[in-house]
This record gives C-alpha cells, sequence and structure tokens, in this order.
C-alpha cells in the first residue's frame, strides 16, 4: 500500500547528528519513544516510520519520512495531523523543525474537496477567467447591521464581486449575525436591481464545533450566499463539517488567521503547503494565501507554491479560488497579478473604504486597476482618463 511522506527543515542540537534527529521524528510519530521498549512486538515492525533521505539545507537539513499508511485512520484528519505534525514540534534533540509539505496515498484523501471550487464561483459571478474584486467590511468591528449593510450596498454598486467579514466578526452584540445577513443581504438585492449584477457576500459563522454547522444553516436561511470559515481557529475537521453538511449549498471561504503562528519562521512550525493541502481535501473554495505586495510578510516562491497545489490536478478535487488579501490597493493590483496571474481572488479593505471618494469609488478604482492590467496598460496610464483610480494613486501611489 502507498504510504505517507512527509518532508521537514530541521537543525538538531549540538549533542545530536543530523541522522539521529531524523531517526527521533520517525520514531517517535510511530512505533518508537525515547528508550527501548520492553512491549515491543516483532509484528509491529510494518508500522515503523523510515528516514528515506537527509540532505544539509541551508544552516540545517532537509529530511523525508515515510509513514506507513496502516498507522493512520482513514478520514480523520486530527489524527493525521497528530502523526506528521505532532509532538515532533517538541523535541528537544532538535532545536527547530518545519513541516514543509506531506504526500497522502490514494486511500487516504477520500474526501469531498470544495463543493464550487474556482470554476463553481466563476459560475455564480459570470466571469470567465478574469480575477475577482473582493472586499472586507471596514472597519472590521464595531459597525451596525445597517452601517455594515451600508458600506456593502456601497462596494456592491462600485463593482466588486465578493464581500466578506473580518475574520474578527463573528456574532457580537454590536453587530448581531442575523440582522447583519438579512440586513446585507437586502441591500445586495438592491444593488443587483440597479447593476444587474449579484455580489457575494461571505458571512463569518466561525464558532465552536459543535455550533458551527447550526450556525451556517442559520445564515443561509437568512439569505447568505458564502460563508467564510477561520480554519486555523477552528480546525480542519470544523471545515470538513461544513463541506459534508447537506445543508450548506453555498460556497466556503476560508481565512486562514494565526497561521503566522505557525508558517512564518522559516526554521519551525509549518509551512503553508500542507495547510492548503488540507484545505483542498477538507473542502474550501477559496483560501487566503498571500499577496506579493501587501502588508503581511511574504515569500513569492512559497506563495506561488502554495497557489499551484490549490490549482494544479490532485485527486480529482476541484481547485480552489487562491485569495490574495491584506494590505492591497489599486496601485498594487498589477503587481499582485502579473506574478499571481487571473485565477485570483484580490481583495482590499482599506484599500477600498479609505479612498477618499468613498467605498464605492473604491471599488471603482480596483477595479479599474484589474482592467488597465487585463488591456496591458500601466495603472498611471489609465488613470489618466479614470477619476477614481488616479484619486487612488495620488493617495497610496501606484508599484
Ligand atoms: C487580513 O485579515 O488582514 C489578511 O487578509 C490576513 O492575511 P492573509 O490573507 O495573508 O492570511
Ligand atoms: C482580510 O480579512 O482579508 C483583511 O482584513 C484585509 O484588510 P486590508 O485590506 O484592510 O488589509
Ligand atoms: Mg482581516
Amino acid at each position: 500500500m502507498p504510504d505517507v511522506k512527509a518532508i521537514y527543515y530541521f537543525r538538531p542540537d549540538t549533542h545530536t547528528t543530523p541522522a539521529e534527529a531524523a531517526r527521533a521524528i520517525a520514531e517517535e510519530e510511530t512505533t518508537g519513544t525515547w528508550t527501548r521498549l520492553t512491549t515491543r512486538q516483532d509484528y509491529i515492525q510494518a508500522l515503523d516510520g523510515e528516514v528515506l533521505e537527509v540532505e544539509p539545507s541551508g544552516s540545517g537539513y532537509v529530511t523525508t519520512i515515510r509513514y506507513p499508511a496502516e498507522i493512520f485512520e482513514p478520514g480523520n484528519v486530527p489524527q493525521y495531523l497528530s502523526v506528521v505534525a505532532g509532538n515532533l514540534f517538541g523535541l528537544g534533540r532538535l532545536d527547530a523543525v518545519r513541516l514543509l509539505d506531506v504526500e497522502f496515498p490514494e486511500t487516504l484523501t477520500d474526501f469531498r474537496g470544495p463543493n464550487f471550487g474556482i470554476e463553481g464561483v466563476r459560475h455564480l459571478i459570470g466571469s470567465r477567467d478574469r480575477p475577482h474584486v473582493g472586499t472586507i467590511i471596514k472597519p472590521k468591528v464595531g459597525l451596525s447591521p445597517d452601517d455594515t449593510a451600508l458600506v456593502a450596498y456601497q462596494a456592491a454598486s462600485g463593482g466588486v464581486d465578493f464581500i466578506k467579514d473580518d475574520e474578527t466578526l463573528t456574532d457580537q452584540a454590536f453587530c448581531p449575525m442575523e440582522e447583519r445577513v438579512e440586513a446585507v443581504m437586502g441591500r445586495l438585492d438592491e444593488a443587483r436591481d440597479e447593476t444587474g449584477r449579484m455580489v457575494l457576500y461571505a458571512v463569518n459563522v466561525s464558532d465552536r464545533t459543535d455550533r458551527i454547522v447550526e450556525r451556517a444553516e442559520r445564515a443561509i436561511e437568512r439569505g447568505a450566499n458564502t460563508i467564510m470559515v477561520d480554519v486555523i481557529t477552528c480546525g480542519f475537521s470544523a471545515l470538513q463539517a461544513l463541506s459534508e453538511a447537506p445543508s450548506i449549498s453555498v460556497p466556503i471561504h476560508v481565512h486562514r488567521t494565526m497561521h503566522g503562528a505557525m508558517t512564518r519562521n522559516p526554521e519551525h512550525g509549518i509551512a503553508m503547503r500542507p495547510i492548503a493541502r488540507l484545505v483542498r481535501m477538507m473542502g474550501g473554495d477559496q483560501l487566503h494565501t498571500g499577496t506579493v505586495s501587501g502588508k503581511m510578510g511574504h515569500n513569492t516562491e512559497e506563495l506561488l507554491g502554495d497557489n499551484a497545489v490549490l490549482t494544479q490536478p490532485y485527486f480529482g478535487f476541484r481547485e480552489v479560488f487562491p485569495v490574495a488579501s491584506g494590505g492591497l490597493h489599486p496601485g498594487k493590483v498589477h503587481a499582485e497579478l502579473a506574478t499571481l496571474g487571473t485565477d485570483i481572488v484580490l481583495q482590499a479593505g482599506g484599500g477600498i473604504h479609505g479612498h477618499p471618494e468613498g467605498t464605492a469609488a473604491g471599488a471603482r478604482a480596483m477595479r479599474q486597476a484589474v482592467d488597465a492590467f487585463l488591456e496591458g496598460v500601466s495603472a498611471e496610464e489609465y488613470a489618466e482618463d479614470h477619476v477614481e483610480l488616479r484619486h487612488a494613486i495620488s493617495l497610496w501611489g501606484a508599484e
């Protein structure tokens, strides 16, 4: 049976050789521990982890470890993670260790994957191959349901395809979810009557695992046409529960807040790559993977690889729409699209609601910047006869 292969970067402590350190990971995560066991039986040998290779890399080493498929319980992702991303991070013999990627055999990937994916989301929006423009209602918290809805209406009138809650907004007293959804969807219907275009609104349903599906159902009953989940704080199983629930008939937008605690240190933690794979397996339709020019730290080469994991053929799963968000504005659109391509959702919060003439003008400026790119014209040149883009660039500049 094909097995699981996990790739780690690591740096051993001064008393441990690279080979010993890699073996410590393989043993800890399978049949071994820090000493020989009197309870070991010969027949469990088939379940031993195996170090396939150890190569120098940067100031440490990269190792590939084979974990026999039989030690995994098919379909149980929390258990998969306890093996490939478990105790090893705390082993004293390693000064640093980072899970770079993981390869699962087909027998362990019997999941449904995205229900919509890029194609399904594009179908709802009616777009072919252009990038989607999205916004996050800002201020991220504090607005009442009616004021949230007004901002949504203005963004929709200005031409965004997609609107989402911030990751920190759920069902607080100042903006109860059900009231918010009704107010926003009412306003989006108005905008549709005026523009002929329906916008997707992703309601953040992040909550305790035992309540999340019910919360999403309530949002959908009130008219939500997309839901959003904070996958790291809620867990991969929460995403799976949502994507597999027959009552959840809308796309799922996946935010990765808290990922930086795992992904940011290049020597320790978990890279975005395995997180992206799991989100695809668990059924996310859109996933934040970062920007090349925004406000969050990034590594362009890794980002391109992460987006490829979302969009290249993978066990027959639908493609996930990569989302670039965090500190974007019209002047950054060119740099993003030139590097990331046009199968991308570009989101701007501050870069739309901070426009000097307000949200609708900010949304128009983002769309103009996208049009400029698609027409092969620089943002500055396009801005000469597009006033909203001109004002955005004079405030924030263009790259
Ligand atoms: C935000 O919430 O500001 C960002 O979108 C988070 O960054 P990320 O998209 O890189 O996760
Ligand atoms: C998000 O949730 O993706 C963001 O809050 C992005 O916000 P910004 O465009 O204002 O950085
Ligand atoms: Mg945010």
